[in-house]
């Protein structure tokens, strides 16, 4: 039954038994992730891209299991800060592995970075300014840099996330053969990067995303002696009902014909793709209220803890695990307890009309979930385990949350 699409299917596809019991073991909000789907989601895109280097963006899920599964499962890592590249480091990544994308970086990043490649790791930087590059020799640092360059064509799910155009990030590319030209004084330049953006589904996407891999093959040609190309991330997975699968071989085999012929690996830096469907965010329905217009759920999950719905509009597939499905249905608004009016993460969808207890599975919340959650409201982020039950983060508690201040546990 091809109902409601690859979202739907995919969610129903959690074993409801399974999840209540995780629930009722650690409470609610709860993330779930599922390692072996992480494993699977790694197999696809080695095999889409055989010869290609494949690199995970760390950002999506820097949780530890996580990181291990992509390891083992022979992915590269894509680090966006320090912070995720001591992750890296500590779940295992050789440096010829790791790859730091420096987006004005921070002193005490590049610091802390340019310690552990002189101690530990011959590990890449990307490096998106000239800035960067006289900040790093300033360090002391003369190993392997990739050069990012702003590609001048974007693509992705919300305005938000379509980075390729933004004058934020990357060298403008008029100017990248001259970058790549003078950091070759100081630095082995290995290759050179430029993404588009997140969430890149549908064919006008996809252009965008093969004019900008088309660019890359040009400079790849221009600039020579290159180890790689990489084209950046953003493979989209299917949020809404209707949505259909991306076609990943077909990206791939756009992405090579694109690219043309260089002397030089292509590279690949997917994180949604590898994990948002591996996590799903448990909530309980604590109150349910008919209004003329619709019903609203009030969960216990929140804005805080899955932040995609009020920051993006994004669209999340919902399930009411304890519905059986001759349960009515009808307008159902599913919202949170923060004290914001776009703390919703549904409003007026056409779901089953939940009952005070009901256990909600929200999909796709394996990428960009927990790793934007916040405490504001002095909420403690939730916990999050593993579909084996492991726990991978414990609840965070109140004393967590003020530890810093003054006044609190660390003073
Ligand atoms: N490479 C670079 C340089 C990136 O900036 C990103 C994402 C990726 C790779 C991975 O993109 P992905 O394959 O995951 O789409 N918080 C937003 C997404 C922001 C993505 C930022 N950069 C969201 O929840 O939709």
């Amino acid at each position: 039954d091809d109902a409601g699409g690859p979202a739907v299917r995919r969610l129903a596809a959690w074993d409801a038994g399974r999840l209540s019991d995780l629930a009722a073991d650690h409470g609610t909000p709860l993330y779930v992730t599922d390692l072996d789907r992480v494993h699977e989601n790694c197999a696809r895109l080695r095999a889409a891209f055989p010869d290609a280097e494949v690199r995970y963006a760390v950002k999506a899920h820097t949780g530890r299991a996580v990181l291990e599964a992509v390891r083992d499962a022979g992915l590269d890592a894509e680090c966006a800060a320090a912070g995720e590249v001591r992750r890296a480091l500590d779940a295992g990544f050789d440096g010829d592995r790791l790859h730091y994308t420096a987006v004005n970086p921070p002193a005490r990043d590049l610091d802390a970075v340019v310690d552990w490649w002189a101690d530990e790791s011959d590990l890449t930087v990307t490096v998106g300014a000239r800035d960067t590059l006289d900040r790093l020799a300033e360090r002391g640092f003369d190993g392997r840099v990739c050069v990012r360059v702003n590609p001048g064509v974007g693509a992705g799910h919300h305005e938000k996330v379509r980075t390729g155009a933004a004058a934020k990030f990357g060298v403008p590319y008029d100017r990248a053969a001259a970058v790549v030209d003078d950091a070759r004084d100081d630095f082995d330049v290995v290759g050179v990067h430029a993404h588009a953006g997140s969430g890149i589904h549908g064919e006008e996407d996809l252009a965008a995303h093969r004019e900008l891999v088309a660019r890359m093959g040009e400079l790849a040609r221009e600039v020579g002696d290159l180890e790689y190309v990489d084209v950046g991330g953003g493979f989209g997975v299917p949020y809404r009902e209707g949505d259909p699968a991306l076609d990943l071989d077909a990206v791939a085999e756009a992405t090579r014909e694109a690219l043309g012929e260089v002397d030089a690996r292509l590279a690949v830096e997917p994180g949604r793709y590898v994990v948002a469907d591996a996590g799903v965010l448990l909530t309980e329905v604590n109150t349910v209220k008919p209004t003329p217009d619709t019903t609203v759920a009030g969960v216990d999950a929140g804005m805080t803890d899955l932040l995609r719905p009020a920051m993006y509009d994004a669209y999340h597939a919902i399930r009411d695990l304890d519905a059986s499905p001759d349960r009515e249905t009808g307008p159902v608004t599913v919202a949170g307890p923060i004290c914001e009016t776009s703390d919703m993460f549904c409003d007026g969808r056409e779901l089953p009309i939940p009952d005070r207890g009901d256990l909600l599975a929200i999909g796709n919340a394996g990428a960009y979930g927990y790793e934007m959650a916040s405490t504001y409201n002095s909420r403690p982020r939730p916990a999050e385990v593993s579909l084996a039950g492991e726990v991978l983060r414990e609840r965070e508690t109140l004393a967590g949350v003020t530890r810093l201040e003054r006044g609190g546990d660390a003073e």
